[in-house]
């Protein structure tokens, strides 16, 4: 879908999320035919270059981090659309250079790449030099404060010279495909629908796994943990999605107002009901505690949580939520258990089991349903168990493994103004509302984070959190 005429000036456009994220995904849009001929994408940030400099640190970001297929053959074209101004966010240089180099007409767009410390500064110029207007608009990164009272704070901040329609809060787990494709596959099909609920539904796990540990950005980490840096964010939106009610219309305001029904019905969590880790070291391999560069550090790379939601849907189906670093596997899945058939018609031996459904995030994208059939044979009547399995990319063919990077999408999202898949201010410190309590409490004690092997699915404390309800997590492969 093309786009309108944009201007969109990077902030911190020299940092590691423009190189990684931002510039190559739009280097691929621009492949994709989505950047017209005269958008320009201003790079503005401290250190003194002129627009060539820039131009060539874009290029070997692009080369560096474009994925495996990316066809580079067009990168002088799309750097011609690069620019840069070096600007002072604290200050006053550079500021009327960007406002001289802002066309008046198209869409103009503000992408907060930098500490959040500076969003109030950068703001406040971009009023004050008269170069934010009513119809820009403005795109901020994760963190949102760590905590609700600056969570709250910033959104004051913004607020000052923004309205919430021209907010654009980024949690990229919002713009993966199959994120989205969650909201499809309830909303636009009969067969789930009506089964999605308390009454068929035994339990739902959201599992974000990553191998990789803290190494490089420990210190970052060490002031954050798993709960701040992916429970509050990522895991919340995707608790969101599964449970929220369906909204009157895929429509930006419709959709968030039934996320925060969700964030505002969570129980306050029982301390019996989570589990922290942290990860030990591995021969050479540091452990979280050298990563974090802090012996005595008590934030957790691990979390299990088993989370209730007080509502007419969903009252009596527990949520168990666990995201940790250096663990077996780098998956991202939600699995929906079914209740089991209430009566079982064959042999208990080999009677049905519940029926399974897989969302497979990452890293191949799917969905797997599992059902009971008859084993193939003339050995009686045995049931087997066998997935009905749905990769995007097999059943899509080329469209199925192309997909953009979650960033390419929500960038042209804010090019488009459509705010579906960014966070509310609301929805943000209703999420904090509910996780303070638990790090305050885990703050204020003094227990350890319990420990646990590099390469395993957590410590045994989180596989408990299901064996006391008679229940297992799916393994982490
Ligand atoms: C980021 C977190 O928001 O998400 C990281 O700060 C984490 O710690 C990352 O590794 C995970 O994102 P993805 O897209 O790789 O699952």
């Amino acid at each position: 879908i093309p786009v309108d005429d944009f201007d969109l000036v990077i902030f911190g456009a020299t940092g590691d999320l423009a190189h990684r994220k931002i510039l190559p995904g739009l280097y691929r849009r621009f492949v994709a035919g989505q950047v017209p001929a005269t958008a320009q994408i201003i790079g503005a940030a401290r250190t003194k270059q002129d627009d060539e400099a820039f131009r060539a640190e874009a290029r070997a970001a692009i080369q560096e981090f474009a994925g495996k297929g990316d066809d580079l053959s067009q990168l002088d074209d799309f750097l011609r659309h690069l620019a840069y101004v070096a600007i002072d966010a604290r200050g006053s240089d550079g500021w009327d250079e960007l406002k001289a180099r802002i066309r008046p007409e198209g869409v103009h767009a503000f992408y907060f790449s930098v500490a959040p410390a500076l969003f109030g500064d950068i703001a406040q110029r971009l009023a004050s030099y008269g170069i934010a207007d009513t119809n820009s608009r403005i795109v901020v990164e994760k963190p949102f404060g760590r905590d609700l009272a600056t969570a709250r704070a910033l959104n004051q901040t913004l607020a000052q010279h923004f309205a919430e329609n021209q907010i654009y809060r980024i949690d990229h787990y919002l713009g993966k495909e199959t994120v989205q494709n969650l909201m499809a596959v309830r909303f636009a099909n009969m067969l789930f629908e009506p089964l999605w609920n308390a009454q068929y539904v035994d339990h739902v796990q959201i599992t974000v796994a990553e191998t990789v540990g803290v190494g490089g950005r420990g210190e970052y980490y060490d002031h954050s943990g798993a709960m701040r840096d992916m429970v509050q964010n990522h895991m919340m939106q995707l608790l969101c999605l599964i449970a929220m009610e369906p909204p009157y219309h895929f429509d930006p305001d419709a959709v968030r107002d039934e996320k925060l029904k969700v964030i505002r019905a969570l129980e306050p969590l029982e301390p019996g009901d989570i589990v922290r880790g942290q990860y030990q070291a591995d021969g050479d391999e540091p452990g979280y505690l050298a990563d974090a560069g802090n012996p005595q550090s008590r934030t957790e790379s691990f979390v299990a949580l088993k989370v209730r939601i007080a509502n007419w849907r969903w009252s009596g189906t527990p949520f168990y939520l666990r995201t940790g670093k250096r663990l077996r596997a780098r998956t991202s899945e939600i699995v929906v258990t079914f209740k089991a058939p209430p009566h079982s018609i064959f042999d208990e031996s080999d009677g049905p089991r519940s029926n399974q459904l897989v969302i497979k995030l990452q890293p191949n994208e799917g969905m797997d349903l599992t059902v009971m059939i008859k084993e193939p044979g003339p050995g009686g009547m045995r049931l087997v168990q066998v997935p009905l399995d749905m990769s995007f990319a097999d059943a899509l063919g080329e469209n199925g493994t192309d997909m953009p990077d979650a960033y390419e999408r929500l960038i042209m999202d804010v090019i488009r103004g459509n705010q579906t898949l960014f966070m509310r201010g609301d929805e943000v410190e209703a999420a904090w509302a509910w996780t303070d309590p638990i790090i305050a409490d885990w703050e204020a004690g003094s227990k350890r984070p319990e420990p646990y092997d590099p390469g395993s699915s957590g410590p045994d404390e989180a596989l408990r959190l299901l064996h006391r309800d008679n229940r297992r997590w799916r393994e982490i492969r």
